[in-house]
């Protein structure tokens, strides 16, 4: 197993901290104008939702996404052999790891054959994973060098055979739902592909598809082309798509939904180190103004219960490596931005963590809005990506 793949990481409490600030419950009920999502059988509600992102959403990212107004969130990636693999007592078995509070949820696959697929969707289903959802999507050279992830936009019959698997491998109240890019690449074939296994996989079952407006060989560079979702909404008219790319700002969100008719965004890039961004996204659906960023006291609270859970899920010892970046990331929304990101990345002790907090979180000063830009250089995309799917 490759490196900062689930198998490898240790340490595991069962335990759950209370939430230690308030819940966002009631945003999740899409305020009128704004059409509420399900997905199948499973009603979500608002239509602003937190995306897979492998490295990033974990139980703890999740529960405070969730706590904060997401109103269903989805796993990291996760492979086949790795699900299955986990064993009980297992130090692994936390990234199966489901709570009350999250629900819904979804479980994210990803694998080669077709065969692995139905035993692992099983056993997410067990875990309590609301959701399967099946990862067509992924760039990574060395994931699609094992014929995984995007790699199957190139196969449709593998791939329509792996939703087919799923579906019939998994009790019929669960939806399925299936993750693409808009294509390997922008030739004519990776296009006819894209809709062959569009259309095969509703024909087949899945209750929704995300698209993700980027093609497998562009990665993160580049816009997501939100005409492509248009069209793919078009092309499928009552069918449940939600919409991926570039969502980087509560207005972005609002816009996508516009734009292209899209039944839901995934939020991803933007929604890390911001989990406000989903109360913010129910604020302009309501018709409201874009509601300030949060106070310094209020990202200090949200801060801290995302570093207590993560200490909970991965031991004091695993918790420090696993935050900096998340740190990294709330930074963003301090009005020393720089200052406070440098912080955050010396912090090798738990200790230290406590000590940027009390010397950039100690005065209640206005929060900032993150820039509503991806990331240029160093995206997190690759990076992640690979850590985990490999
Ligand atoms: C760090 C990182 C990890 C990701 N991991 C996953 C993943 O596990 N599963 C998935 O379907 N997509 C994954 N993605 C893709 C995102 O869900 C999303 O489709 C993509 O980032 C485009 O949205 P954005 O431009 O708004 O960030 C990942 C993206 C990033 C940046």
């Amino acid at each position: 197993m490759a490196r900062g793949c689930p198998a490898d990481t240790d340490g595991w409490l069962q335990s759950s901290s209370a939430p230690r600030f308030r819940r966002m419950a009631a945003m999740s009920l899409a305020p009128p104008g704004t059409k509420s999502l399900s997905i199948g059988a499973v009603p979500v509600g608002l239509p602003f939702v937190q995306a897979a992102l492998s490295g990033y959403s974990d139980w703890p990212m999740r529960v405070i996404a969730r706590r904060l107004g997401a109103p269903y969130t989805l796993c990291e990636v996760m492979l086949d052999k790795f699900v299955v693999d986990v064993t009980r007592g297992s130090k692994a078995r936390r990234y199966l790891k489901v709570t009350d509070e999250e629900h819904p949820v979804g479980g994210q696959l990803m694998g080669a054959e077709p065969e692995r697929f139905g035993p692992a969707a099983k056993i997410l289903v067990d875990a309590g994973f609301d959701v399967i959802d099946i990862n067509f999507g992924c760039p990574v050279k060395k994931v699609l060098g094992r014929c995984r992830g995007g790699f199957h936009l190139s196969q449709p019959d593998v791939a329509l055979e792996i939703v087919a698997a799923v579906r019939s491998a998994v009790p019929e109240p669960i939806p399925v739902t299936v993750k693409m890019r808009r294509g390997i690449d922008d030739s004519q074939e990776s296009r006819a592909k894209f809709f062959q296994i569009l259309d095969g996989a509703f024909e087949r079952g899945v209750a929704a598809v995300t698209v993700h407006g980027r093609t497998v060989m562009q990665r993160y560079v580049g816009p997501s082309r939100w005409d492509f979702l248009r069209e793919v909404k078009q092309h499928l008219g009552e069918r449940t798509i939600l919409g991926s790319g570039d969502l980087f700002s509560p207005q972005n969100c609002l816009d996508m939904l516009d734009e292209t008719g899209v039944d839901g965004c995934t939020v991803a890039r933007g929604a890390i180190g911001n989990p406000w961004i989903f109360s913010q996204c129910a604020a302009l659906a309501r018709g409201e103004p874009l509601p300030d960023p949060p106070s310094l006291f209020e990202q200090r609270e949200v801060i801290h219960e995302h570093y207590a859970l993560a200490d909970e899920t991965y031991g004091a010892k695993r918790c420090c490596p696993m935050m900096r970046k998340f740190g990294i990331k709330y930074s963003r929304l301090h009005p020393q931005a720089v200052e406070v990101r440098d912080a955050f990345v010396k912090v090798r002790q738990p200790g230290q963590w406590q000590e940027v907090l009390d010397r950039w979180y100690g005065e209640d000063l206005p929060g900032v809005h993150p820039p509503a830009e991806p990331e240029i250089a160093g995206t997190p995309g690759g990076v992640a990506c690979e850590s985990s799917n490999s």
